[in-house]
């Protein structure tokens, strides 16, 4: 019936304003989108202002290749102008509390340490207005788990984007047993308005990407460490035989191999006992954890598997 829409229209919050914490690749693409596709008012967080302008340039960049595309006919001046608005529109500031104090939904992509994520959400629960979704753009841990320092487990998700994101067309909207449908439909809501298509996950390792695409790269890297076969050939192999846009070491590249193998390492600790993970699937690689060692952690840092 009517009425009963009415209620669900009524209960769905209306975001408006959304706080993004992390002005690295994933929290800047994100709040890159939030304005440029779904027209929210965007506040950037973090701790220092270089890392707010560090931010500011990620979207310039990204918004540019854009702008010269869409407005390929115009004349430099109007995309530039095209970019600067964009930007521009994207509120940034080191202060968290005041970052969340008209806030309606907070997305975090810091650090992936539960403890840093834990101690920055707890902070935010007595700062942000008491009806504000929380949700964490985590790859590899326990939204369950972040979310436990917070007084509001039902209006907490997880909120997962990938790299690049202005680019990938997925969102992982991830509900924990306590999130809400409200919730879990206010985000699915903001995904959409972002020009994305949501998939709904549980809050399981990985969730659905990452958990096929985590154990495929680190065995990509053994069937290398075994001298079975190249870099080069395993990354030819997968683009021409299975249609993949960029093959494991591409990717790992991408994704960053200090990361790959944070993930990695996190999963060996805390999902192989529970028995979510297998031991064999996260077993510890030297060729990986010696290039980490040496600084190379792909295209970030000027090379990986691959040179930059
Ligand atoms: N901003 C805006 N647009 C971008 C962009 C960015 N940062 N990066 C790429 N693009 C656009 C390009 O402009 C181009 O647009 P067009 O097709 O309209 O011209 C399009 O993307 C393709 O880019 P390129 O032509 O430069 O290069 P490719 O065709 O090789 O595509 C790619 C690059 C989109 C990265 C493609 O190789 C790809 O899809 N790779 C797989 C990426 C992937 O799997 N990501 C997920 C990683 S896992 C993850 O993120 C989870 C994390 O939690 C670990």
């Amino acid at each position: 019936t009517s009425r009963a829409f009415s209620t669900t229209m009524l209960r769905e919050k209306d975001v408006k304003n959304v706080t993004v914490f992390g002005g690295g690749l994933m929290g800047s693409g994100i709040a890159q989108v939030l304005a440029h596709k779904g027209g929210y008012n965007v506040t950037l967080t973090d701790v220092t202002d270089k890392a707010l302008t560090g931010g500011k340039t990620i979207m310039s960049k990204s918004l540019t290749r854009i702008a010269k595309k869409q407005l390929a006919d115009k004349p430099a001046e109007e995309q530039e102008a095209y970019v600067k608005k964009i930007v521009d529109s994207v509120r940034t500031t080191t202060d968290a509390a005041e970052a969340v104090k008209d806030t309606d939904l907070v997305i975090e992509a810091i650090i992936e340490n539960v403890g840093i994520k834990q101690q920055l959400f707890e902070f935010l629960d007595s700062k942000a207005p008491k009806d504000a979704i929380f949700a964490s753009n985590t790859s590899s841990l326990s939204i369950t788990d972040v979310a436990k320092t917070t007084s509001r487990k039902d209006r907490f998700g997880g909120f997962h984007a990938f790299n690049p994101v202005p680019q990938m067309k997925l969102i992982e909207v991830v509900k924990t047993s306590e999130t809400s449908q409200d919730t879990f439909d206010s985000l699915i809501e903001v995904a959409k308005k972002m020009g994305k298509v949501p998939v709904a996950c549980v809050d399981s390792p990985g969730f659905i990407v990452n958990r096929l695409l985590v154990p495929y790269m680190l065995e990509a890297i053994r069937l290398v460490e075994r001298g079975d076969a190249s870099v080069q050939d395993v990354d030819t192999a997968m683009k021409l035989g299975a249609g993949y846009p960029m093959g494991p070491f591409e990717l790992s590249d991408l994704v960053g191999l200090d990361t790959l193998s944070h993930i990695a390492k996190g999963w060996r600790e805390s999902r192989v006992s529970t028995g979510e993970i297998s031991e064999e699937i996260v077993k510890e690689s030297k060729l990986l954890e010696d290039l980490v060692k040496q600084g190379k952690l792909g295209k970030k840092s000027g090379g990986g598997f691959y040179p930059a």
